[in-house]
Order: structure tokens, then C-alpha cells, then sequence
């Protein structure tokens, strides 16, 4: 087991930003940026135990700065997904956060914490501790926000902690926005991956992909993934759902409380298994539809639609304007705290 550092590049305004790296012996190599606290790259052993980075990303700092509006494994806040019209009201106060996505805040906004250098501490050789400070008002939100997200190897997999308090009344939605393509980054569609989804119900998007407020069934839906499914086998379905979202960008509902299993990933090719676990109360699967070829990956190849898919586990995206979902207030004196494991195996 080790955990090294190394520089990786430096920032506009001449930050540097260093790449730590998690590794052990004959299993998972995780490697993490201070920028965003990104996950630059995950190497995972196949049944025949050959290793490979199966994260989308770049090989440089720059890929990062050039496709930051497609969030490559990054550390998303303070609020995951949309907030429409980029406000919300809380305690009586209405706040206009910062608009980035068409009239919406999307994943915090233009400077969201995918985009800020977070300082890094290593714990152990297999854990790494990121912290950073989100000023009061901060992309507008309201509450000096102090925000830990650690990084921990497993045997096999990664568990992400993240921990936060305020010093006001704020709302927060934190996750990663690691895309996974099993068969190794660069190599194409995720298409034939295989997809289980532990939810019963999703939160229907209206116009710009702003949830409805609606609470759905899946059943009857292309979006009922409850048993394994090719992620490509309904990407084409002309479900009213899928067209507004140009393929997959839905958050599922997930029951019941604590950790639980929300996803099961599966390339039938290597074998490769990817198990997500949380305690959110939803996850959003998203099929990387606004990849256009225009981002060249670690790997050298380009990314395009279907390369890979990300699984994000959060609240319920635009919460604040949805009275009936799960709360997203954060009060000073509470601490926020939520976990999600990504858990390998091989069939
Ligand atoms: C959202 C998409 C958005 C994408 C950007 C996803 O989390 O659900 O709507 O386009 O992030 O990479």
C-alpha cells in the first residue's frame, strides 16, 4: 500500500495543483487531483487480473480546464444538478444563486467546487483528506461552509466520505462525477455494459431537465432498470423522458435509509463489476450525453456520447423548490455527512 504526490500542472493564476496517488499492491490504483478533487484516474484488476483505468478523464491539467462543463470525476457542490432559475428560498429569504445552464444553477454553479483547489492531506497510506472553505455567498449560497471530502482505498473499491457545517442556514448536495466505462477508458461506447438501477421511482425533468416535482414510477418505462439491461438497449426509445434528456440524465429515488446498493454496472467483456453503495436518498444516472467528440481523453482517444455513464448519488436534484423531497437545509451547529462506495468485482 502508498500514497505518493507529484505535481500535475499549475492553474491560470499559477496555483500549483498536485496529484496524490492511492495505490495497493496487486489491486486498485486511485489517483486524485487538489483541482476539484477529481479522480484522474481508477486502475482496476479484471478476472484475469489485468489492470485498467476505468474513469474518464485527461492525461493534463488543461483537459480538465478545457472540458469543465462536462465535470470529469470531480467533487460536485455545493449543490448537485439544477436549481431552476437559480434560486430558492429558505427561512422566509429568497437567494439567486449563480445561473451557468440554461436559466438554472447547475452543480453549484460557474465556480463550483469541481473547480476550486482544495487542500490536501494524506491519512495513513490509504486515505486522503480534501477540505476546503466555500466563502458566505460563495456562487451566492448563503453560510461560510466548511466542506471534507475523504477519499479512502478499500480492499477493493473507494469509499468517499464527505462532511460539512456552515456558520448560516444554507442548502447543500454534494457528489462525485466519475463516468465509468468498465472495458477502460478511451475504449469506447459503454453500450454493452449491463445496468442494474435499485429504484423503484424517478424524478421526472420538465423543460431545461428541472424536475416536475413529480414522483414516478419506473415501472413501465425505459427508465425501469430494477433488472439487468444493456445500458445501449434503450437509449433510442422515443420515451418523452429520454428525448428531453438526449439518453439517460435522471435522478432515481432510492428507498429506504442508510447504506444500501444503488447501482450494479457490469462489463460482460472483462468482467468487470461496479457496485455503487450509498446513504443518499437518490442517484443520478447519466449517459454522458453532451459528449461530442470534442474532448480528447487520458488515453488519447475522443469522448463521445455513451462512453461512459456516471452514477451520482445525491439529494434530489432542485430539492429547495420541492417542499415534498428530502431537505437539503443545512442549520450551523449540524454536521452534513454522507458516504458512497464504489465497490469492484470481478464475475
Ligand atoms: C447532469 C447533466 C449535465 C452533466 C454535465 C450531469 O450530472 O445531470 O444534465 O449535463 O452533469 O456533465
Amino acid at each position: 500500500m502508498s500514497l505518493t504526490a507529484e505535481p500535475f500542472g499549475a492553474l491560470p493564476d499559477g496555483s500549483p495543483v498536485i496529484r496524490h496517488t492511492l495505490s495497493r499492491t496487486g489491486g486498485l490504483t486511485l489517483r486524485v487531483l487538489t483541482y476539484g478533487g477529481i479522480v484522474q484516474s481508477l486502475e482496476v484488476p479484471d478476472a484475469r487480473a489485468r489492470v485498467t483505468n476505468v474513469v474518464l478523464g485527461f492525461a493534463s491539467l488543461d483537459g480538465y480546464l478545457k472540458a469543465s462543463d462536462a465535470y470529469f470525476g470531480g467533487l460536485v457542490g455545493r449543490f448537485a444538478d439544477r436549481l431552476a432559475g437559480g434560486r430558492f428560498t429558505l427561512d422566509d429569504k429568497s437567494y439567486a444563486v449563480d445561473v451557468n445552464a440554461a436559466g438554472s444553477c447547475l452543480h453549484g454553479g460557474t465556480t463550483g467546487f469541481d473547480k476550486r483547489l482544495w487542500r490536501a492531506e494524506p491519512s495513513g497510506d490509504h486515505e486522503l483528506r480534501l477540505s476546503l472553505i466555500s466563502a458566505d455567498r460563495d456562487q451566492g449560497f448563503p453560510g461560510r461552509l466548511h466542506v471534507e471530502v475523504t477519499y479512502c482505498l478499500l480492499e477493493s473499491g473507494v469509499r468517499i466520505d464527505y462532511k460539512a457545517t456552515t456558520e448560516a442556514p444554507t442548502v447543500i448536495n454534494l457528489t462525485n462525477h466519475s463516468y465509468f466505462n468498465l472495458a477502460g477508458e478511451g475504449s469506447g461506447s459503454v453500450e454493452n455494459h449491463t445496468l442494474v438501477i435499485d429504484a423503484d421511482e424517478y424524478t421526472p425533468v420538465g423543460r431545461d431537465l428541472i424536475p416536475t416535482g413529480e414522483i414516478a414510477l419506473v415501472a413501465g418505462t425505459p427508465l425501469d432498470l430494477r433488472r439487468e439491461t444493456a445500458v445501449g438497449a434503450r437509449l433510442r426509445d422515443p420515451h418523452p423522458q429520454l428525448l428531453a434528456a438526449r439518453g439517460y440524465d435522471h435522478n432515481y429515488v432510492l428507498q429506504g435509509t442508510g447504506m444500501r446498493r444503488c447501482a450494479r454496472l457490469t462489463d460482460p467483456a472483462s468482467g468487470r463489476v461496479l457496485e455503487v453503495f450509498t446513504d443518499q436518498p437518490g442517484v443520478q444516472l447519466y449517459s454522458g450525453n453532451s459528449l461530442d467528440g470534442s474532448h480528447v481523453g487520458t488515453g488519447g482517444h475522443a469522448y463521445r456520447q455513451g462512453d461512459g455513464v456516471a452514477l451520482e448519488t445525491q439529494h434530489l436534484p432542485d430539492s429547495p423548490n420541492h417542499p415534498a423531497f428530502p431537505s437539503t437545509v443545512l442549520r450551523p451547529g449540524k454536521l452534513f455527512s454522507s458516504t458512497t462506495t464504489w465497490q469492484f468485482n470481478t464475475n
